[in-house]
């Protein structure tokens, strides 16, 4: 690269940081991840480092963040916050022990501190005669934002330093990062979708932005936690090190992250790296990273300064996790009960060290809320062991193309209907022999309230569904000892045991099979209802709408799901191979007639009939196994038309 080019890249990158620095520091909305942040400062120290007369005072490189906000008065630092250089692997941190072994002549094991870098927003406290006076957050590095008011409903934080032990100082100015923990993230940005208001993209940014409330009220509610990690001034005491300095804060009660520890070595901070990378994902908060600090604060003061950051210590980072990536796809994953849910495919891309190719999107409302298509550019988040979650859209990256997500009203596993109750965010399939449901839908079937079938536990069904023996409840009844003999630790008394209790369940009731069937919001009671209510299992298949709302203890709910249950031809077959299977259950007077070819077939009536009644041919079809249904669908096998037939025919 000539000096022109070299020039021109750097204006181009100086430019493009700028702009960053703001969205980060100054709206708490950053466009792009860390990690991209960090390729372009450090693509621009190497051209500064390559051409040292192109380096300003202004460089991004020499300063840090963006001035602060016009709402909160400014405060100057006693003495500026500096930044962190950074390293990205073993080596890094190796060149870093070298580099300081030659400036400060040391040949022995150098002492550190490690800490974890806690992923939050720093914070300059000032205590003036022992009382918590100011509060800063960063800023500029030299200036920062008077947050006082909120930082003091800060649970954690001492708003006094006790009289005991160490004498109070006049002044003192200490520093430490605020957090939001994972679990209270979350638990605000569900509050947040609720109220119809954008979610936060992670940890950090809601911890920022609970801080920089310009009342103090809405700070007061969420939960904020802070570490300190350095003093930055202090009167009256002179601690030799940064473990003394962080004991000494300690003692007085101010919160010191537990994992801090001191080491000897570089090859020890290099464990100790790995260790916490190792941790992360079970603490509460977030980490991007160790710091790694010189521990004697006479070697730090030898070593002294870069114009942005000290020479004494290094931020050690993690790969990041999230990163900007394309949802190339949105498929649907069916659970066992039943909930469809979204799930974005994603350009493969590594996030914290992991490749992530999928993301959850939860449900449609949530892709609503976060306005998510097919085709857009999203920032993807991967916190703690949880699934990778889409956590915000680049809108401006839209080109017109992206396409909207539609919910599918076919099961994508059995084809079943797909409904969404009121008042519900899920979409569920109604699909008796759904294979995503099967599991669940069998033990349903064969629990105590259900068929109660003894011995049918979630192992035996586990092995009769991974050996396909069993597609749908009703196969169970066409299972033969030879079946069961095949199963792992199912012996011949076993086998013969479940053959008894299956022929046993054969017998049952109306009300314990209405439940057994597992129709969303049909549980005990209402299964009880229905069944004192109709005669015949035929009768409560043949209701309508208003026939079922006219039950007592019957909302919409019920009998738009039993509607929607019944209406679908999946259902109605493994009913018709119940009846087959010679099963009975008292109230179902009319003998089943399972032989016939009426058996599972959907009609339709239309018009006069000759010779009959309506009313009577529905009940002859419904007494031989066959389905009435009042309008046409894709799912009528029959209709049966008299004189005057209306649009049906
Ligand atoms: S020491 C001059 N210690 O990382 C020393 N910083 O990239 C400056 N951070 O602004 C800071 N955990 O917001 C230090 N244990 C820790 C830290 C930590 C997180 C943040 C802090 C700082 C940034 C530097």
């Amino acid at each position: 690269m000539d000096i022109t080019a070299a020039e021109a890249r750097l204006n181009a990158l100086r430019e493009a940081i700028r702009h960053h620095n703001e969205r980060y520091y100054l709206f708490d909305a950053p466009e792009i991840t860390d990690g991209e942040y960090d390729r372009l400062l450090r693509e621009l120290a190497e051209i500064e480092r390559q051409f040292p007369s192109l380096l300003t005072p202004d460089s991004p490189t020499q300063k840090v963040g963006a001035a602060p906000l016009e709402h909160f008065s400014t405060v100057r630092h006693l003495s500026p916050m500096l930044s962190l250089g950074n390293a990205f692997s073993d080596d890094d941190i190796y060149q870093f022990s070298k580099r300081i072994k030659q400036l400060a002549d040391i040949t022995d094991n150098i002492s550190f501190m490690m800490e974890p870098k806690l992923d939050g927003l720093a914070l300059n406290l000032i205590y003036e005669k022992g009382v918590l006076a100011r509060a800063v957050t960063r800023g500029d590095g030299d200036v920062g934002e008077d947050v006082t008011l909120n930082t003091r409903t800060i649970r954690t934080l001492p708003l006094t330093v006790p009289q005991q032990g160490y004498p109070v100082p006049e002044v003192m100015e200490i520093r430490g990062e605020v957090c939001m923990e994972i679990e209270a993230f979350r638990r605000l940005n569900r509050q947040r979708l609720e109220a119809g208001e954008a979610p936060f993209a992670n940890p950090r940014n809601a911890a920022a932005g609970s801080l920089r409330q310009l009342n103090p009220q809405v700070t007061d509610k969420r939960p904020l936690i802070i570490f300190l990690y350095a003093i930055g001034h202090i009167t009256g005491l002179f601690p030799a090190s940064q473990e003394e300095s962080l004991k000494l804060l300690s003692s007085w009660g101010f919160p010191v992250n537990p994992h801090i520890r001191k080491v000897d070595g570089i090859d020890a901070c290099i464990d100790y790296y790995h260790m916490m990378e190792g941790q992360r994902d079970s603490l509460p908060y977030e980490i991007d990273g160790v710091v790694v600090k010189v521990n004697d604060l006479a070697v730090q003061e030898k070593l002294g300064f870069l114009s942005r950051s000290p020479r004494w210590a290094i931020a050690c980072k993690f790969p990041p996790r999230q990163e900007l990536t394309k949802i190339e796809d949105i498929i649907v994953q069916v659970g066992r009960t039943g909930v469809l849910t979204p799930v974005a495919v994603l350009k493969p891309v590594s996030v914290g060290g992991v490749m992530v190719s999928r993301a959850t999107l939860h449900n449609t409302s949530e892709i609503e809320k976060k306005d998510i298509m097919i085709g857009d550019t999203v920032l993807v988040h991967r916190a703690g062991d949880v699934i990778p979650e889409v956590a915000m859209v680049q809108k401006e990256n839209r080109t017109g193309r992206e396409q909207p997500f539609v919910m599918p009203s076919q099961c994508p596993e059995c084809g079943a209907d797909v409904i969404q109750i009121e008042d519900e965010a899920a979409h569920r399939c109604i699909g008796l022999a759904c294979p995503a449901q099967i599991k669940e839908r069998i033990r349903h079937f064969a629990s105590k309230k259900g068929l109660d079938i003894d011995g049918l536990g979630e192992k035996v069904i586990q092995q009769m569904v991974a050996k396909k023996m069993i597609h749908d409840p009703a196969d169970l009844f066409y299972l033969k000892k030879e079946d069961f003999l095949q199963l792992e630790r199912l012996g011949s008394k076993s086998s013969d045991n479940l053959i008894a209790a299956l022929n046993a369940a054969k017998k049952t009731t109306m009300e314990k099979l209405i439940y057994a069937l597992g129709i969303r919001h049909v549980g005990e009671h209402v299964a009880r209802i229905i069944a004192r209510t109709y005669p015949s299992l035929e009768a409560v298949m043949a209701a309508s709408r208003s026939d079922l709302l006219a039950i007592r203890d019957i909302g919409p709910e019920v009998a738009d799901s039993i509607i929607r249950f019944f209406g679908e031809a999946q259902n109605l077959r493994i009913i018709a191979k119940l009846k087959a299977a010679r099963m009975e259950w008292s109230g179902n007077t009319a003998a089943a007639e399972t032989s016939s070819p009426l058996a599972g077939h959907s009609f339709v009536f239309t018009g006069t009939l000759a010779k009959m009644k309506r009313e009577e041919a529905k009940n002859m079809v419904l007494s031989q196994g066959g389905m009435v249904h009042s309008s046409v669908s894709q799912k009528t096998d029959f209709v049966v038309a008299g004189s005057d037939a209306g649009v049906k025919l």
